[in-house]
């Protein structure tokens, strides 16, 4: 772990090397936004995308932040990442403050940090459980403010499980770290629709379109958790993740079955939209 390339206000060293302010509002605020942008064999997938989702966060934090250094940390960081799957963790936050205060300074310089970490992304289904959705109201912004989705996640995880499904009032949100879809009793796939909610997943949107003209188009809306006591696959999805199934959801009869063949169906079209993603 020590190696990891981890560039800070611009520096590239290592993860270990880093060395950062008690006094960054990431620390004492969580003031802060970012990014996880996958690499497959050293390419980006919709980095586009995720840059345009940052400055969107950017912007509905009012933070000010000069976008063509930030692309070009991250490109210095995926250069490391050669031929190799793995992803580029990119945060900005408000700045440092000369003491601890709610009000920031107009002046502050932005603060960024960012690394790049070799993996290999998982393939097999996890479990997870159902819960109330404690978080903020800005889920849409990507903050570093996950508070509610770290105490959801490990709560799960002493269960046994990995992930979370959140829902507000018997409505599905999302995930604790990923998007929500499922098949219904009737054989449609459903996800919830965007709001400030949930995230606005870039692997969910890829989903989507990859799913437009086929049988299973999705329907984006209301999702109630009482369709999964009776949906054959439920699944998640997120950059790091790509498709995963549940195998279980703790607080439902859901069970997965695995020979689902509308779920093999997706599975292939999602990965040819990602294919097709990676190559253009
Ligand atoms: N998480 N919802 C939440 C709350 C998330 O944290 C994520 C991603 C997603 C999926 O978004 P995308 O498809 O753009 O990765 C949905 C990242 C991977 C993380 O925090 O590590």
């Amino acid at each position: 772990m020590t190696d990891i390339p981890a560039i800070y206000q611009g520096k590239l060293e290592t993860l270990e090397q880093v060395k950062v302010s008690p006094l960054s509002r990431a620390y004492t605020f969580s003031d802060s936004i970012y990014e996880v942008i996958p690499y497959f064999s050293g390419k980006p997938l919709c980095f586009k995308e995720h840059i345009d989702r940052m400055k969107e966060s950017a912007n509905l934090m009012s933070m000010e932040v000069n976008f063509e250094t930030v692309v070009g940390d991250i490109k210095v960081l995926a250069e490391t990442l050669t031929n190799s799957d793995g992803y580029v963790y990119y945060q900005i936050s408000r700045g440092i403050d000369l003491v601890r205060a709610h009000l920031y300074e107009d002046d502050l310089e932005i603060e960024r940090f960012g690394y790049a970490m070799p993996i290999n992304f998982p393939s097999s289904p996890v479990s997870a459980m159902l819960c109330h959705d404690e978080r903020w109201g800005k889920c849409n912004i990507k903050s570093t403010s996950l508070l509610g989705n770290v105490l959801a996640m490990n709560k799960a995880k002493s269960l046994g499980c990995q992930e979370v499904v959140m829902h507000k009032d018997g409505i599905m949100t999302e995930a604790g770290a990923s998007n929500v879809f499922y098949f219904d009793s009737t054989g449609s796939v459903r996800t919830s629709s965007l709001s400030e909610n949930i995230l606005p997943g870039i692997t969910r949107e890829i989903l989507i379109k990859a799913l437009k003209d086929s049988p299973y188009c999705v329907k984006e809306g209301d999702c109630l958790i009482s369709d999964f006591n009776d949906s054959p696959c439920i699944w998640l999805t997120s950059s790091t993740k790509g498709m995963l199934p549940l195998t279980t959801l703790i607080g439902t009869e859901y069970q997965l079955d695995e020979s689902h063949s509308g779920y093999q169906e997706v599975v292939k079209l999602f990965n040819a939209a990602m294919q097709s993603h990676l190559e253009a």
